[in-house]
């Protein structure tokens, strides 16, 4: 694990799984098993992203039980308000507590034709309602082959750092696409390798200051029996899991990562 001072977040993509009488089951099972475990609240941030049709009860459980997740939706409209049908406002997102939202995924660039000028406008529009964006970005088994791993990660990256203001509170997730849902994680020095020329990216268009306190997660097949190797890697600060978040124990060894030796 590298010497800094940013909290790891482990990070719960539900995708689109659970309705919200299974999420509220699911939230209160995943605190018991961490109070069971002795979880140490605040030595890892643990953020789940349900469905928006589940975040209000998601958010009242957390809230009445206080439960220290992080709260997040899966995706946030350009607009504030008015004629979008079918849009949610980051104005509703922020008022239901969510503090992150998580933006470019690349299912969302693939099935819904997401480009970086609308992944750059849904960040400002997260910051601008005070959420958290967590900015995904990753390359295809083609572009792997044809420019390496980095050059399109890094470019995606640059063209929604764009003119954001040096202060923005963001996260920047590394999803290679050929790691997602595949069984077949990078390696762990792939994952560095591709987080800290992240890092470059947030110091050259944010600063140094920014570059030092963002979080840079991994995701694509993170699982308990791999998230210690990926989590000793230096620019590695959290994971943005999917298909492993929806088993509570699985998810709950996840976010213990510290306490278990990994391979
Ligand atoms: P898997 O963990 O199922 O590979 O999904 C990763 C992901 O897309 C998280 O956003």
């Amino acid at each position: 694990m590298g010497v800094n001072a940013r909290t790891p977040l482990i990070a719960g993509n539900w995708k689109m799984n659970l309705d919200h009488l299974q999420a509220v089951a699911f939230v209160q099972k995943l605190h018991w098993t961490l109070k069971d475990a002795k979880f140490e609240e605040g030595s890892v941030e643990v953020a789940v992203f349900p469905p928006f049709t589940d975040i209000r009860s998601v958010q009242t459980l957390i809230d009445a039980d206080k439960i220290p997740f992080a709260l997040g939706a899966q995706d946030i409209s350009t607009h504030d308000s008015g004629a979008y049908t079918g849009e949610v406002s980051g104005a509703f997102l922020s008022k239901l507590q969510c503090g992150y939202v998580i933006i470019g995924h690349s299912e969302r660039r693939e099935y819904h034709n997401e480009t970086d000028e609308v992944v750059a406008a849904k960040t400002r529009a997260a910051l601008k309602h005070g959420i958290v964006p967590v900015i995904c970005v990753g390359e295809t088994a083609e572009d792997l082959e044809k420019h390496g791993a980095s050059a399109v990660p890094v470019a995606q990256l640059a063209a929604v750092l764009d003119g954001l203001d040096k202060k923005s509170d963001i996260v920047v997730a590394y999803e290679p696409v050929w790691a997602i849902g595949s069984g077949q994680a990078a390696t762990p020095q792939q994952a560095q390798d591709v987080c800290a020329a992240l890092r470059g990216v947030i110091a050259e268009k944010l600063g140094a200051d920014a570059a030092a306190r963002t979080r840079v997660l991994y995701g694509g097949s993170v699982k308990a029996a791999n998230i210690a190797s990926f989590m000793r890697e230096p620019d590695v600060d959290g994971a943005l899991v999917g298909g492993a978040s929806l088993v509570v124990d699985e998810f709950a060894a996840i976010a213990r990562y510290q306490k278990h030796v990994g391979v």
